[in-house]
């Protein structure tokens, strides 16, 4: 499925690259633009941020589910992650709103 209309970017492809990085450091903290960014692309809409987000949340629950770590320390990384992500939804929000009562 095509997620990003701007890079011609498929959910499978960019499920890859999240594995690839939590291959190298499965607790790091992926975004969207570090994603892009070992694809060598970057966002330009940003539109598809959103739907980047839930696919790096829900690849990096499987990811886990299938190696060695332990319940707790999945739902403690999981809940962080998820945390992060929302603040930044927040934010990004909230950025929008004040851009657009200024304009
Ligand atoms: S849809 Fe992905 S950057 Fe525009």
């Amino acid at each position: 499925m095509l997620v990003c209309s701007c890079n011609y970017i498929t959910d499978h492809e960019i499920r890859e690259v999240i594995n690839e990085l939590l291959d190298q450091d499965c607790w790091q903290l992926i975004v969207p633009a570090k994603v892009y960014h070992a694809m060598e692309k970057r966002g330009r809409c940003c539109g598809c941020f959103p739907n980047v987000v839930d696919i790096i949340i829900q690849t990096t629950e499987e990811y886990h589910a299938r190696h060695d770590s332990t319940d707790a320390e999945i739902f403690d990384f999981m809940s962080r992650l998820r945390e992060f992500h929302e603040e930044n939804r927040r934010a990004d929000i909230e950025r929008r709103q004040k851009s657009h009562r200024a304009a």
